[in-house]
Protein backbone atom coordinates (compact mmCIF):
# COMPACT_ATOMS: atom_id res chain seq x y z
CA UNK A 1 0.00 0.00 0.00
CA UNK A 2 2.42 2.45 1.12
CA UNK A 3 4.43 1.95 -2.17
CA UNK A 4 1.54 3.45 -4.02
CA UNK A 5 2.51 6.99 -2.22
CA UNK A 6 5.08 9.57 -1.77
CA UNK A 7 6.39 9.16 1.79
CA UNK A 8 4.23 12.41 2.31
CA UNK A 9 0.87 11.02 1.02
CA UNK A 10 1.73 7.60 2.89
CA UNK A 11 1.80 9.33 6.08
CA UNK A 12 -1.29 11.79 5.64
CA UNK A 13 -3.36 8.33 4.67
CA UNK A 14 -2.39 6.55 7.73
CA UNK A 15 -0.72 9.19 10.23
CA UNK A 16 -1.36 9.09 13.48
CA UNK A 17 -3.37 5.72 13.52
CA UNK A 18 -2.28 2.66 14.68
CA UNK A 19 -4.57 0.26 13.56
CA UNK A 20 -2.48 0.27 9.85
CA UNK A 21 -5.13 -1.77 8.22
CA UNK A 22 -8.07 0.22 8.85
CA UNK A 23 -7.49 2.68 6.34
CA UNK A 24 -9.47 2.11 2.96
CA UNK A 25 -12.43 0.07 4.90
CA UNK A 26 -16.37 0.96 3.45
CA UNK A 27 -19.03 0.86 5.22
CA UNK A 28 -21.08 -2.14 4.36
CA UNK A 29 -23.19 -3.78 6.20
CA UNK A 30 -22.74 -8.07 5.48
CA UNK A 31 -23.95 -10.93 7.09
CA UNK A 32 -22.21 -11.22 10.51
CA UNK A 33 -20.64 -15.45 9.93
CA UNK A 34 -20.75 -15.47 13.86
CA UNK A 35 -24.19 -16.09 16.04
CA UNK A 36 -23.29 -15.90 19.77
CA UNK A 37 -24.64 -18.39 21.64
CA UNK A 38 -28.51 -16.80 23.10
CA UNK A 39 -28.35 -15.11 26.26
CA UNK A 40 -30.98 -17.20 28.23
CA UNK A 41 -30.96 -15.32 31.32
CA UNK A 42 -30.62 -11.95 29.70
CA UNK A 43 -27.88 -11.00 32.07
CA UNK A 44 -24.29 -10.03 30.97
CA UNK A 45 -23.03 -12.03 33.96
CA UNK A 46 -19.42 -11.65 32.99
CA UNK A 47 -18.82 -8.31 31.03
CA UNK A 48 -19.46 -6.34 34.09
CA UNK A 49 -17.48 -8.53 36.57
CA UNK A 50 -14.90 -7.56 37.79
CA UNK A 51 -10.93 -9.45 37.51
CA UNK A 52 -7.46 -9.09 39.00
CA UNK A 53 -4.98 -8.72 36.68
CA UNK A 54 -1.66 -9.04 37.66
CA UNK A 55 -1.76 -6.81 40.70
CA UNK A 56 -4.37 -4.19 39.52
CA UNK A 57 -8.11 -5.20 40.30
CA UNK A 58 -10.41 -3.76 36.73
CA UNK A 59 -13.87 -2.86 37.78
CA UNK A 60 -15.20 -4.60 34.23
CA UNK A 61 -13.99 -6.08 31.17
CA UNK A 62 -14.63 -3.14 28.65
CA UNK A 63 -11.18 -1.66 27.81
CA UNK A 64 -11.09 1.25 25.16
CA UNK A 65 -8.21 -0.19 22.60
CA UNK A 66 -5.03 2.44 22.25
CA UNK A 67 -6.89 5.41 20.20
CA UNK A 68 -4.56 8.09 18.35
CA UNK A 69 -6.56 10.93 19.84
CA UNK A 70 -4.55 13.46 17.24
CA UNK A 71 -5.27 16.01 20.75
CA UNK A 72 -1.68 16.64 21.77
CA UNK A 73 0.11 19.67 21.60
CA UNK A 74 3.51 20.04 19.84
CA UNK A 75 5.91 18.81 22.33
CA UNK A 76 3.62 15.59 22.47
CA UNK A 77 1.45 17.10 25.96
CA UNK A 78 -1.57 16.32 27.18
CA UNK A 79 -4.29 19.21 26.44
CA UNK A 80 -7.35 19.82 27.94
CA UNK A 81 -8.98 18.46 25.12
CA UNK A 82 -7.68 15.07 26.21
CA UNK A 83 -8.43 15.06 29.69
CA UNK A 84 -12.25 16.66 28.95
CA UNK A 85 -12.56 13.07 26.51
CA UNK A 86 -10.99 10.60 29.11
CA UNK A 87 -13.38 12.28 31.56
CA UNK A 88 -16.07 11.32 29.13
CA UNK A 89 -14.85 7.82 28.98
CA UNK A 90 -14.31 6.85 32.24
CA UNK A 91 -17.70 8.59 33.36
CA UNK A 92 -19.28 6.15 30.39
CA UNK A 93 -17.51 3.57 33.12
CA UNK A 94 -14.96 1.73 30.44
CA UNK A 95 -13.21 -0.06 33.28
CA UNK A 96 -9.67 0.36 31.63
CA UNK A 97 -8.46 2.52 29.10
CA UNK A 98 -5.30 2.61 26.75
CA UNK A 99 -3.72 5.54 25.31
CA UNK A 100 -3.17 6.73 22.04
CA UNK A 101 0.35 5.62 21.09
CA UNK A 102 2.62 7.17 22.72
CA UNK A 103 6.67 8.56 21.73
CA UNK A 104 9.38 7.45 23.34
CA UNK A 105 12.01 9.23 21.77
CA UNK A 106 11.61 12.02 19.26
CA UNK A 107 12.15 10.40 16.27
CA UNK A 108 10.19 7.74 16.57
CA UNK A 109 7.01 10.29 16.16
CA UNK A 110 4.43 9.48 13.89
CA UNK A 111 2.88 13.01 13.79
CA UNK A 112 2.65 16.69 15.30
CA UNK A 113 -0.31 15.89 17.61
CA UNK A 114 1.05 12.21 18.80
CA UNK A 115 1.36 12.14 22.33
CA UNK A 116 5.08 12.03 23.96
CA UNK A 117 7.14 10.57 27.37
CA UNK A 118 10.00 11.25 25.98
CA UNK A 119 11.40 13.62 28.89
CA UNK A 120 10.25 14.36 32.14
CA UNK A 121 8.37 17.62 31.44
CA UNK A 122 5.35 15.27 29.79
CA UNK A 123 4.85 13.44 33.06
CA UNK A 124 2.26 16.18 34.41
CA UNK A 125 0.42 15.36 31.50
CA UNK A 126 -0.44 11.58 32.19
CA UNK A 127 -0.46 12.63 35.96
CA UNK A 128 -3.73 14.67 34.46
CA UNK A 129 -5.05 11.86 32.91
CA UNK A 130 -4.65 9.17 35.77
CA UNK A 131 -5.91 11.88 38.25
CA UNK A 132 -8.93 12.62 35.73
CA UNK A 133 -9.82 8.36 35.27
CA UNK A 134 -9.23 7.61 38.46
CA UNK A 135 -11.82 9.37 40.03
CA UNK A 136 -14.56 7.51 38.08
CA UNK A 137 -12.70 4.04 38.97
CA UNK A 138 -11.18 3.84 35.65
CA UNK A 139 -7.69 2.09 35.10
CA UNK A 140 -4.82 3.78 32.78
CA UNK A 141 -2.65 2.23 30.58
CA UNK A 142 -0.13 4.62 28.98
CA UNK A 143 0.65 3.05 25.43
CA UNK A 144 4.35 3.34 24.50
CA UNK A 145 5.72 3.42 20.84
CA UNK A 146 8.27 3.96 18.39
CA UNK A 147 7.33 4.78 15.09
CA UNK A 148 10.36 3.24 13.26
CA UNK A 149 10.55 3.92 9.61
CA UNK A 150 6.81 5.43 9.68
CA UNK A 151 8.26 8.19 11.62
CA UNK A 152 7.68 11.51 10.17
CA UNK A 153 8.05 13.39 7.20
CA UNK A 154 10.82 15.37 8.28
CA UNK A 155 12.70 12.78 10.62
CA UNK A 156 15.39 11.99 7.44
CA UNK A 157 16.83 8.81 7.67
CA UNK A 158 14.60 6.85 10.28
CA UNK A 159 15.44 3.73 12.44
CA UNK A 160 14.84 0.48 11.39
CA UNK A 161 16.04 -2.85 11.51
CA UNK A 162 17.23 -2.89 8.05
CA UNK A 163 18.36 -0.19 5.39
CA UNK A 164 16.69 -2.33 2.28
CA UNK A 165 13.68 -0.36 2.48
CA UNK A 166 11.83 2.36 1.49
CA UNK A 167 12.62 6.00 3.08
CA UNK A 168 16.11 5.58 3.35
CA UNK A 169 16.30 4.29 6.89
CA UNK A 170 18.96 3.92 8.79
CA UNK A 171 20.05 0.49 9.85
CA UNK A 172 20.35 0.87 13.17
CA UNK A 173 23.67 -0.25 15.02
CA UNK A 174 23.97 -1.90 18.28
CA UNK A 175 24.04 0.95 20.25
CA UNK A 176 21.03 2.46 18.63
CA UNK A 177 19.29 -0.41 19.47
CA UNK A 178 20.28 0.04 23.38
CA UNK A 179 19.47 3.37 23.26
CA UNK A 180 15.99 2.50 21.95
CA UNK A 181 15.42 0.06 24.50
CA UNK A 182 16.25 2.05 27.06
CA UNK A 183 13.81 5.21 26.44
CA UNK A 184 11.18 2.43 26.31
CA UNK A 185 12.40 1.36 29.96
CA UNK A 186 12.39 5.72 30.97
CA UNK A 187 9.23 6.31 29.56
CA UNK A 188 7.56 3.70 31.47
CA UNK A 189 8.78 4.60 34.60
CA UNK A 190 7.22 8.37 33.70
CA UNK A 191 4.15 6.22 33.26
CA UNK A 192 4.31 5.15 36.53
CA UNK A 193 5.41 8.33 38.07
CA UNK A 194 2.75 10.36 36.39
CA UNK A 195 0.45 7.93 38.21
CA UNK A 196 -1.00 5.06 35.56
CA UNK A 197 -1.79 1.98 36.39
CA UNK A 198 0.52 0.40 33.52
CA UNK A 199 1.54 0.64 30.77
CA UNK A 200 0.81 -1.26 27.14
CA UNK A 201 3.93 -1.95 24.78
CA UNK A 202 3.40 -1.30 21.00
CA UNK A 203 4.50 -4.43 19.23
CA UNK A 204 1.85 -4.52 16.69
CA UNK A 205 0.67 -2.60 13.32
CA UNK A 206 3.74 -2.38 11.68
CA UNK A 207 5.76 -0.18 13.69
CA UNK A 208 8.95 -0.41 15.00
CA UNK A 209 9.29 -3.46 17.95
CA UNK A 210 6.69 -4.89 14.76
CA UNK A 211 9.23 -4.12 12.40
CA UNK A 212 11.54 -6.09 14.40
CA UNK A 213 9.63 -9.15 14.37
CA UNK A 214 8.69 -9.21 10.77
CA UNK A 215 10.93 -10.92 8.23
CA UNK A 216 9.78 -8.73 5.74
CA UNK A 217 11.31 -5.89 7.49
CA UNK A 218 14.30 -7.64 9.65
CA UNK A 219 16.90 -8.87 7.29
CA UNK A 220 19.63 -8.80 10.33
CA UNK A 221 21.99 -11.50 10.56
CA UNK A 222 22.95 -10.56 14.09
CA UNK A 223 21.63 -11.11 17.61
CA UNK A 224 18.25 -8.89 16.71
CA UNK A 225 17.94 -10.90 13.50
CA UNK A 226 18.14 -14.17 11.54
CA UNK A 227 16.15 -16.82 12.47
CA UNK A 228 12.31 -16.07 14.02
CA UNK A 229 13.20 -16.80 17.57
CA UNK A 230 16.18 -13.77 17.02
CA UNK A 231 13.70 -10.91 16.03
CA UNK A 232 11.73 -11.57 19.02
CA UNK A 233 14.81 -10.34 21.13
CA UNK A 234 13.94 -6.44 20.15
CA UNK A 235 10.57 -6.72 21.67
CA UNK A 236 11.83 -9.27 24.95
CA UNK A 237 14.66 -6.57 25.35
CA UNK A 238 12.21 -3.85 25.33
CA UNK A 239 10.04 -5.44 27.74
CA UNK A 240 12.89 -6.19 30.14
CA UNK A 241 14.20 -2.84 30.42
CA UNK A 242 10.92 -1.75 31.56
CA UNK A 243 10.62 -4.50 33.97
CA UNK A 244 13.76 -3.05 35.45
CA UNK A 245 12.77 0.72 35.16
CA UNK A 246 9.45 0.19 36.90
CA UNK A 247 9.68 -2.82 39.47
CA UNK A 248 8.04 -6.19 39.73
CA UNK A 249 4.74 -5.10 40.12
CA UNK A 250 3.66 -3.08 37.79
CA UNK A 251 1.80 -4.04 35.30
CA UNK A 252 2.86 -4.21 31.42
CA UNK A 253 0.76 -4.98 28.86
CA UNK A 254 1.39 -5.59 25.35
CA UNK A 255 -0.56 -5.69 21.53
CA UNK A 256 0.51 -8.32 19.18
CA UNK A 257 -0.43 -9.50 15.73
CA UNK A 258 -2.13 -12.26 16.12
CA UNK A 259 -1.26 -13.10 12.42
CA UNK A 260 0.21 -10.39 9.27
CA UNK A 261 -2.09 -10.72 6.42
CA UNK A 262 0.41 -9.96 3.91
CA UNK A 263 2.92 -10.80 1.64
CA UNK A 264 6.21 -12.13 3.61
CA UNK A 265 4.53 -11.50 7.32
CA UNK A 266 4.29 -14.09 9.87
CA UNK A 267 2.06 -16.40 9.72
CA UNK A 268 0.06 -17.56 13.05
CA UNK A 269 2.36 -19.87 14.32
CA UNK A 270 5.89 -17.41 14.55
CA UNK A 271 3.22 -14.54 16.58
CA UNK A 272 2.32 -17.41 18.59
CA UNK A 273 5.58 -18.23 19.72
CA UNK A 274 6.76 -14.32 20.22
CA UNK A 275 3.40 -13.99 22.49
CA UNK A 276 4.86 -17.42 24.48
CA UNK A 277 8.20 -15.77 24.77
CA UNK A 278 6.94 -12.80 26.26
CA UNK A 279 4.48 -14.25 28.30
CA UNK A 280 7.73 -16.63 29.77
CA UNK A 281 9.35 -13.26 30.33
CA UNK A 282 6.14 -12.58 32.77
CA UNK A 283 4.18 -9.93 30.32
CA UNK A 284 0.72 -9.28 32.50
CA UNK A 285 -1.75 -9.38 29.88
CA UNK A 286 -1.79 -9.65 25.80
CA UNK A 287 -3.83 -8.02 23.12
CA UNK A 288 -4.37 -9.53 20.51
CA UNK A 289 -4.73 -7.57 17.00
CA UNK A 290 -3.70 -8.41 13.58
CA UNK A 291 -2.01 -6.67 10.42
CA UNK A 292 -1.89 -6.43 6.66
CA UNK A 293 -3.90 -5.85 3.72
CA UNK A 294 -5.71 -9.49 3.44
CA UNK A 295 -7.55 -8.19 6.74
CA UNK A 296 -8.78 -5.11 4.94
CA UNK A 297 -10.38 -7.06 2.38
CA UNK A 298 -11.72 -10.06 4.12
CA UNK A 299 -13.58 -7.45 6.75
CA UNK A 300 -14.54 -4.38 4.29
CA UNK A 301 -17.25 -2.79 5.37
CA UNK A 302 -19.61 -3.59 8.79
CA UNK A 303 -19.22 -7.00 10.37
CA UNK A 304 -20.72 -6.27 13.36
CA UNK A 305 -20.35 -9.68 15.31
CA UNK A 306 -17.59 -10.91 13.92
CA UNK A 307 -14.22 -10.22 16.07
CA UNK A 308 -11.38 -10.08 13.08
CA UNK A 309 -9.01 -11.81 15.10
CA UNK A 310 -11.33 -15.15 17.33
CA UNK A 311 -9.24 -17.54 14.88
CA UNK A 312 -5.96 -16.80 15.98
CA UNK A 313 -7.07 -16.01 19.95
CA UNK A 314 -8.48 -19.58 20.03
CA UNK A 315 -5.15 -20.51 19.06
CA UNK A 316 -3.36 -18.28 21.75
CA UNK A 317 -5.73 -19.42 24.44
CA UNK A 318 -4.72 -22.90 24.23
CA UNK A 319 -1.37 -22.44 24.17
CA UNK A 320 -1.07 -19.48 26.86
CA UNK A 321 -1.92 -19.10 30.76
CA UNK A 322 -1.55 -15.15 30.37
CA UNK A 323 -4.81 -12.74 30.49
CA UNK A 324 -5.47 -12.47 26.90
CA UNK A 325 -7.71 -9.15 25.47
CA UNK A 326 -9.23 -9.05 21.90
CA UNK A 327 -9.67 -6.18 19.69
CA UNK A 328 -11.25 -5.67 16.37
CA UNK A 329 -14.59 -5.60 14.71
CA UNK A 330 -16.22 -6.19 17.73
CA UNK A 331 -19.88 -4.78 18.67
CA UNK A 332 -22.69 -6.55 19.94
CA UNK A 333 -22.69 -7.27 24.11
CA UNK A 334 -23.63 -11.08 23.66
CA UNK A 335 -20.62 -11.89 21.44
CA UNK A 336 -18.44 -9.53 23.95
CA UNK A 337 -20.16 -12.37 26.74
CA UNK A 338 -20.01 -15.40 24.30
CA UNK A 339 -16.00 -14.24 24.25
CA UNK A 340 -15.63 -13.69 28.14
CA UNK A 341 -17.72 -17.48 28.78
CA UNK A 342 -17.14 -19.59 25.78
CA UNK A 343 -13.68 -18.17 24.32
CA UNK A 344 -11.94 -17.87 27.59
CA UNK A 345 -10.35 -14.13 26.84
CA UNK A 346 -10.21 -12.23 29.92
CA UNK A 347 -10.77 -8.72 28.98
CA UNK A 348 -12.54 -7.52 25.26
CA UNK A 349 -11.37 -3.87 23.99
CA UNK A 350 -12.81 -1.41 21.26
CA UNK A 351 -11.66 1.75 19.54
CA UNK A 352 -14.35 2.88 17.09
CA UNK A 353 -17.60 2.20 19.12
CA UNK A 354 -15.50 4.34 22.07
CA UNK A 355 -15.62 7.19 19.79
CA UNK A 356 -18.91 7.37 18.35
CA UNK A 357 -20.11 6.40 22.01
CA UNK A 358 -17.94 7.12 24.57
CA UNK A 359 -20.12 5.90 27.53
CA UNK A 360 -21.03 2.57 25.15
CA UNK A 361 -20.73 0.74 29.05
CA UNK A 362 -23.26 2.47 30.70
CA UNK A 363 -25.93 1.97 27.60
CA UNK A 364 -24.63 -1.77 27.49
CA UNK A 365 -25.21 -1.82 31.24
CA UNK A 366 -28.66 -0.43 31.78
CA UNK A 367 -29.80 -2.32 28.42
CA UNK A 368 -30.85 1.03 26.48
CA UNK A 369 -28.72 -0.53 23.39
CA UNK A 370 -27.40 -4.15 22.70
CA UNK A 371 -24.53 -2.88 20.54
CA UNK A 372 -22.41 -0.48 19.77
CA UNK A 373 -23.88 1.89 16.41
CA UNK A 374 -20.60 1.88 15.04
CA UNK A 375 -21.02 1.08 11.00
CA UNK A 376 -16.96 0.66 10.74
CA UNK A 377 -16.90 2.88 7.95
CA UNK A 378 -13.19 3.94 9.52
CA UNK A 379 -13.75 7.54 8.25
CA UNK A 380 -12.31 8.27 11.33
CA UNK A 381 -9.13 6.67 10.86
CA UNK A 382 -9.11 8.18 7.38
CA UNK A 383 -9.45 11.63 8.62
CA UNK A 384 -5.96 12.78 9.72
CA UNK A 385 -5.43 16.52 10.22
CA UNK A 386 -8.20 16.75 12.93
CA UNK A 387 -8.55 15.45 16.48
CA UNK A 388 -11.01 12.13 16.25
CA UNK A 389 -14.88 12.26 16.06
CA UNK A 390 -16.94 10.22 14.53
CA UNK A 391 -18.33 11.04 11.18
CA UNK A 392 -21.23 9.52 10.64
CA UNK A 393 -24.64 11.12 11.85
C1 LIG B 1 -8.57 6.67 14.81
C2 LIG B 1 -7.84 5.42 15.21
C3 LIG B 1 -6.67 5.53 15.94
C4 LIG B 1 -5.99 4.37 16.36
N1 LIG B 1 -4.86 4.50 17.11
C5 LIG B 1 -4.23 3.39 17.57
C6 LIG B 1 -3.10 3.51 18.43
O1 LIG B 1 -2.66 4.59 18.79
N2 LIG B 1 -2.52 2.34 18.85
C7 LIG B 1 -2.99 1.11 18.49
O2 LIG B 1 -2.45 0.09 18.93
N3 LIG B 1 -4.06 0.98 17.69
C8 LIG B 1 -4.69 2.08 17.23
N4 LIG B 1 -5.81 1.94 16.45
C9 LIG B 1 -6.33 0.59 16.20
C10 LIG B 1 -7.36 0.22 17.26
O3 LIG B 1 -6.82 0.22 18.57
C11 LIG B 1 -8.01 -1.17 17.01
O4 LIG B 1 -6.99 -2.13 17.11
C12 LIG B 1 -8.70 -1.25 15.67
O5 LIG B 1 -9.40 -0.06 15.40
C13 LIG B 1 -9.69 -2.40 15.61
O6 LIG B 1 -10.64 -2.29 16.66
P1 LIG B 1 -12.14 -1.73 16.44
O7 LIG B 1 -12.78 -2.62 15.39
O8 LIG B 1 -12.80 -1.88 17.78
O9 LIG B 1 -12.04 -0.34 15.97
C14 LIG B 1 -6.49 3.08 16.02
C15 LIG B 1 -7.66 2.99 15.27
C16 LIG B 1 -8.35 4.13 14.88
C17 LIG B 1 -9.63 4.00 14.13
S1 LIG C 1 -16.67 5.83 14.91
FE1 LIG C 1 -17.97 6.76 13.36
S2 LIG C 1 -16.57 7.36 11.71
FE2 LIG C 1 -15.48 5.86 13.03
S3 LIG C 1 -15.89 3.87 12.12
FE3 LIG C 1 -17.48 4.16 13.66
S4 LIG C 1 -19.20 5.06 12.53
FE4 LIG C 1 -17.38 5.30 11.22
Amino acid sequence: MADKYSRRDFLKKVALVGGVGLVGLRCQQEPSLLTPTPNKTDKLSLLFTPIKIGSINLKNRLVRSATAERMADNDGAVTDEMIALYEQLSKGDVGTIITGHTFVRTDGRLGMTMMGLDNDNLIKGITRLSKAVHQFDTKLFVQLNHAGIRAQPDIKNPLAPSAQQRNSPKEMTTDDIEQVVQSFGAAAKRAQEGGADGVQIHAAHGFLINQFLSPRTNKREDDWGGSPEKRVNFLLAVFKSIRKATGTDFPIWAKVNGEEFIQGGRALEECLMAAVKLAESGVNAIEISGLGQKRKTRYEGTSKNEPFYLTQAEQFRAKLKTPLILVGGIRNAEVIEMLLKEKGLDLVSMCRPFIREPDLPLKLQNKSVSESSCVSCSACARNNDVPIKCWQN
